[in-house]
């Protein structure tokens, strides 16, 4: 059986939401948002994140402050810069580029974030008031994915669910978020027993592992959703997802591409993210 297999547009839908955005700053009054990024070292993959994340905050009208501290930064100089920021009232959202250094403190430096400025909803507080299922901040990646769901009208009540990948910021917010919308979850990972089915009892797959063509065609069902999280780079240097796309073209019945999938609605995510945490502060 061949499916007619629809690439979702996370650019064009991105794209959507950011023009939205940029208008209601214009509503705001005041009109300033602010968004802190703080990078340590310089990890390459970071630094083309950091750059996206400041082209759209000046798309919308986000002031962006960009914090480079060297690779050799101790735990409590991120510790200061972080308290300066909280105490900033110029300041609405910080945001802390993931992965750290090994030698700094990860939790200690995340739960350090104001919780009204956690955009990245990484903080402890963020994703407890999640699994009580009245949610704030919420991790941008998961919530990008909920949305690209809803804006193609695919149902996600009652579906099935199978997550791949069990990370604090993607496997386990998103599964809650799916909770949250009356989904039937599965979380898969390294040493789940029979992956494949698993995939295949799928309504929709969502992969989140960090490894080139993780994901192959015959491991999904006729008419699943998959949705590719992974940005990785395959064996030619070519950027690519965790799901071998072109194996799933004529059995998926919607697919997200990579680039150009997932990874622009993290970003409007986070922009919108910032515009709470801005009306937040004006509250205070
Ligand atoms: N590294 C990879 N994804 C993310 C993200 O969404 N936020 C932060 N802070 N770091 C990341």
């Amino acid at each position: 059986m061949q499916i007619n297999t629809k690439i979702i547009d996370g650019t064009k839908i991105a794209n959507v939401i950011k023009d939205n955005l940029a208008q209601e700053i214009k509503n705001l009054a005041p009109k300033n948002v602010s968004l802190a990024v703080i990078l340590i070292g310089d990890n390459s993959a970071s630094k083309i994140y950091i750059k996206n994340k400041q082209k759209a905050c000046d798309y919308v009208g986000i002031k962006s402050h960009i914090y480079v501290l060297p690779y050799n930064t101790n735990n409590q100089d991120i510790l200061d810069l972080i308290e300066v920021l909280n105490n900033d009232s110029n300041i609405n959202g910080i945001l802390v580029q993931l992965p750290l250094p090994q030698h700094i403190n990860q939790e200690l430096v995340i739960q350090a974030i104001d919780i009204k400025k956690d955009v990245d909803g990484f903080s402890k507080e963020s994703l407890g008031s999640l699994i009580i299922g009245n949610p704030f901040f919420t991790s941008c990646t998961p919530t990008g994915i909920i949305e690209l769901l809803k804006h193609e009208n695919i149902e996600i009540c009652g579906k099935k669910c199978v997550i791949v990948g069990r990370s604090n910021i993607v496997g386990k917010p998103l599964a809650l978020l799916l909770l949250n919308e009356n989904a039937t979850v599965v979380i898969c990972h390294s040493k789940t027993k029979n992956l494949k089915s698993e995939l295949m009892s799928a309504d929709i797959i969502i992969c989140a592992v960090g490894k080139a063509n993780f994901i192959t065609g015959d491991m999904i069902a006729p008419k699943s959703i998959v949705i590719d999280v992974g940005i990785n780079k395959d064996e030619n240097g070519k950027l690519c997802g965790d799901v071998n796309f072109n194996s799933c073209i004529g059995i998926a019945s919607y697919i997200t591409p990579v680039p150009g999938g997932v990874g622009p609605m993290t970003i409007a995510m986070l922009l919108k993210n910032c515009i709470k945490a801005a009306n937040i502060e004006r509250k205070f």
